[in-house]
């Protein structure tokens, strides 16, 4: 590339031109058809801005906190497996630019970074643990254990993924010198996928339940957020078994195709929810007026997988906090130029469907 990036598009190009083809797929791709994973950012760009005017916007406030930990923008980083096909210093850059930003990191279960040399990276950077539910309880239990002592504020459970989407069925064949770190059991599956079975493959026990959020409860005290819940009866399922946030996310149009962009889904969530626990969204967010639009339909905070992973690319470290000052600057202006100085002025009547003024 021969400027500087200035927008997620430009990080993206650059990604596109300077990985490895199979690594450039694995990342990007979505699911089947990819409607889901296109509609994710297509239903951005149908929702239009109703700024107020003549308030004074000379100071503008995004500060926040998430599960009461501040966060200096409503701008997270969503847990994202093998990042160090991206760059070779992987989650560790990524935990170090979330920390220099101001931001969360979610660190995922597939990472090729330990639990722990993440955590000892970023020392006093807000950091949550993903969590694949294993088949394996003493894998889950270990992994918890590890995420609590060294520090990670909250546990992201993902259970939209029973089984693999179709994007990932081709197994990701790993360069020799990385691997599943935090899950040994399962580099072991991987380093013979023509022999195992689907389950195997997976890792996610399909056999989960909503009693797993139980087992979860009184194996830790973290709180739990889940990620991937769709509808509001799952929703109200949630608040009922006392999670501590949803996550709504169709896991970056990677598992089932055909669902409806996760920014539809949200006033959905919002409204099932009742405030009973905190909302944040992902899928799709590469301009400041989508953080913009996610805040007004409800949600607390949002997340970002792909853009993280284009920044990683483009210059490790530096890259991602590049990534997340543009979104972060974008974010500021698109609450400028709509009249709110902080995020309390950032109201549901702000943002509305196209259909509005056809
Ligand atoms: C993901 N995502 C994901 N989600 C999860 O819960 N656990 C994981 O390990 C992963 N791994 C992963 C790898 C890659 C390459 C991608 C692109 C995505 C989904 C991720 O957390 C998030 O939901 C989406 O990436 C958000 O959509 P955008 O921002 O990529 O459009």
């Amino acid at each position: 590339m021969s400027s500087d990036p200035v927008c997620i598009d430009d990080f993206e190009q650059h990604a596109k031109t300077f990985l490895p083809k199979t690594y450039w797929k694995y990342y990007s791709s979505g699911s089947y058809a990819h409607i889901s994973f296109e509609e994710s950012k297509n239903a951005f760009k149908r929702l239009r801005l109703r700024p107020r005017v003549l308030r004074d916007v000379s100071s503008i406030d995004m500060s926040t906190s998430i599960l009461g930990d501040k966060i200096d923008f409503p701008i997270c980083v969503a847990p994202t497996a093998v990042q160090k096909l991206a760059h070779p210093n992987g989650e560790i850059a990524t935990a170090k630019a979330s920390y220099r930003a101001g931001s969360c990191m979610v660190l995922s279960t597939w990472a090729t970074s330990t639990i722990e040399e993440v955590a000892q990276s970023s020392p006093k950077g807000l950091k949550w643990f993903h969590m694949y539910m294993l088949t394996n309880e003493n894998d889950n239990l270990s992994r918890i254990h590890r995420a609590e002592k060294e520090g990670y504020k909250a546990l992201v459970v993902t259970v939209d993924a029973p089984y693999r989407g179709s994007t990932t069925k081709d197994p990701l064949y790993m360069p020799p010198h990385l691997s599943y770190i935090n899950v040994e059991s399962y580099n072991c599956v991987l380093n013979n996928p023509d022999t195992a079975t689907e389950e195997e493959l997976t890792g996610v026990n399909p056999k989960n339940t909503w009693d797993m959020i139980q087992w979860l409860r009184s194996a830790t005290k973290l709180p739990v957020i889940l990620k991937g819940v769709l509808t509001a009866e799952d929703a109200r399922l949630a608040v009922q078994h006392g999670v501590d946030g949803i996550l709504v996310s169709i896991h970056g149009g990677r598992q089932l195709d055909t669902v409806p962009a996760p920014i539809e889904v949200l006033p959905e969530i919002i409204a099932a929810v009742n405030n009973k626990c905190e909302v944040y969204v992902d899928g799709g967010i590469r301009y400041g007026t989508d953080v913009f639009k996610a805040l007004a339909l409800g949600a607390r905070a949002v997340f970002i997988g792909r853009p993280v992973l284009w920044g990683l690319s483009y210059q490790g470290e530096e890259g991602v906090y590049k990534v997340l000052q543009i979104l972060k600057e974008e974010f500021r202006l698109a609450m400028g130029l709509m009249g709110c100085a902080s995020l309390k002025d950032i109201s549901r009547e702000m943002v509305v469907h196209q259909s509005r003024y056809s």
